[in-house]
């Protein structure tokens, strides 16, 4: 079983993986608007894997005998200046995602909580893939820059991003 602190801490990251498909989700919005359906899909399968990610801790919680917590949900940004910022953002966020899965694995490591650490390297993993998704595609965009061309070739690319789930992964 593991300490309240622990699950006052996993719920804490509950919160944030839900707040991450709140923004993916007003970012898919502000693609739709903008006429880049690629990109808005994109945004849309990233906010399914963040409710997978939310899933995992509620799970979790409710496995390890805690008591699964709600909080409210952030309110998301409505608007970025260009589409480069909204990646900008991504990786920003993602990157401070990664830092809270680090000092939620030096609290298990603190507390000789084997099984939530076990639990957490499913994310630890998970992280380095999220940072580099968003990173590939910030590149990209600095690389196209205004083209408009190749703006709207990147978007039929990333049209095709289709949702997995974690269990059809393995
Ligand atoms: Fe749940 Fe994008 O990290």
């Amino acid at each position: 079983m593991a300490s309240e602190r622990i699950i006052d801490q996993l719920n804490v990251q509950l919160n944030r993986e839900l707040y991450s498909g709140y923004l993916y989700l007003s970012m898919c919005a502000y693609f739709n608007e903008k006429g880049l359906p690629g990109f808005a899909n994109w945004m849309r399968v990233q906010a399914q894997e963040e409710l997978t990610h939310a899933m995992k801790f509620f799970d979790y919680i409710t496995k390890s005998g805690g008591r699964v917590k709600l909080a409210t949900i952030q309110v998301p940004p409505l608007e970025w200046q260009s589409v480069e910022e909204v990646f900008r953002e991504t990786l920003a966020h993602e990157q401070k995602v990664t830092s809270y899965i680090n000092q939620l694995v030096d609290l298990a490591i603190q507390e000789k909580d084997h099984a939530t650490n076990n639990f957490l390297q499913w994310f630890v993993s998970e992280q380095v893939e999220e940072e580099e998704n968003a990173r590939n595609i910030l590149d990209r965009l600095r690389l196209v820059g205004e083209d408009k061309g190749s703006l709207f070739m990147l978007d039929r690319e990333l049209a095709q991003r289709v949702f997995v789930s974690p269990a059809q992964e393995r």
